[in-house]
């Protein structure tokens, strides 16, 4: 018997160690409860009471053998384990990474906010309107009432008979009279529709900029001056002004506005199609009606007020010749800017 015990510690510990030992199938096949060892110690009844203790003993410690050569072997496998997977997932910190793909402000809201802070600069506020608007706001406050002619060249999307989709930021006018008192200087900018065929300059969606000044005793000069202030921080310093007579129904008298070509400095090139001037804007001192029906009196006050496209000035400063490209959302585009 103490043969047969030495003869399973000796298989059993080899087998342990041999390389990729399945420790588990060794356990049960010699300490399992039909295992070798337990076998051996099931016989011990035949012995007699003299060798019980001896066997009793040598069985123990073969026992013991066997789990602390299994413990032992465990940790080195584990060990063995984390070394082989330390080396397969090693990562190399110097390998240059893989750059995140940033986006970028779009040109039209670019030149928004750069046209925001020209004014900021100037002491206007910021104001927002919606673009879901009243015919009230957008028409009958601006001096347009419902059958006025210039209601044909700034057909819109109708929502119901007296909701629109705005078709100028005019509309804020009319919305800050109800709402400020004068001092007023706001400028706002956003979203107009108008149902214009999509073409090089035209689409029915697009963007402006408002501008509103009423205090007492403003004049057309103060209008002349602040447009020449942004004009030479937009387009350059050496921007001239030139203001030519027109018609808008809530302006008056009214201008269309333009600059000189800051391409050619007002020579004539492709820019401005040979004139030398280019269109920006229009503009005019606020018509006595529209003051009135904004709440203010006509008599003690005055303003000036001029709208401008905001992708207009864009295609302008970016020499973008086709509107289309600041909607098709092509990053082959918008990444020159
Ligand atoms: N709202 C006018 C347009 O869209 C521009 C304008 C604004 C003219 C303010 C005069 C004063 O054409």
């Amino acid at each position: 018997m103490k043969e047969t015990l030495l003869k399973i510690r000796e298989e059993a510990l080899s087998q342990i160690r041999a390389t990729d030992a399945d420790l588990e199938a060794i356990r049960i096949r010699y300490l399992g409860k039909k295992g070798e060892l337990t076998a051996v110690l099931r016989g011990m009844g035949q012995l007699t009471p003299e060798e019980r203790p001896v066997v009793g003993q040598i069985a123990n410690e073969v026992r013991e053998a066997i789990e602390a050569e299994l413990t032992a072997r465990a940790e080195e496998q584990k060990a063995a384990e984390l070394d082989a997977r330390l080396v397969k997932e090693k990562v190399d910190v110097t390998v240059p990474g893989t750059p995140a793909l940033v986006g970028h402000v779009h040109p039209i809201a670019r030149i928004q906010r750069e046209m925001e802070e020209i004014f900021i600069g100037m002491g206007f506020d910021i104001v927002e309107g919606p673009e879901v608007e009243y015919d009230y706001y957008n028409f009958q406050a601006l001096n347009i009432p419902p059958d006025h002619p210039a209601r044909d060249t700034q057909d819109t999307f109708y929502i119901s008979e007296n909701i629109l989709l705005r078709t100028q930021t005019s509309s804020v006018q009319a919305r800050t009279m109800e709402t400020r008192k004068p001092p007023i200087r706001i400028v706002s900018p956003g979203r107009v529709y108008r149902s214009d065929a999509v073409d090089a300059t035209h689409s029915p969606l697009f963007h402006q900029m408002e501008g509103l000044v009423i205090d007492k005793g403003v004049t057309m000069g103060n209008l002349k001056g602040a447009l020449e202030m942004f004009a030479q921080t937009m387009f350059g310093a050496e921007t001239k002004v030139r203001f030519r007579p027109h018609h808008f129904p809530f302006t008056e008298p009214s201008a269309e506005v333009d600059v000189s070509c800051f391409a050619c400095g007002g020579k004539g090139c492709r820019l401005c199609k040979g004139e030398g001037w280019i269109e920006i804007l229009g503009a005019g001192m606020v018509h006595p009606n529209v003051l009135t029906m904004g709440g203010i009196d006509p008599e003690e006050y005055s303003g000036f007020a001029f709208g401008m496209g905001i992708e207009r000035i864009a295609m302008l400063k970016y020499h973008i010749d086709d509107m289309r490209h600041l909607y098709e959302n092509d990053v082959r585009f918008l990444t020159q800017f």
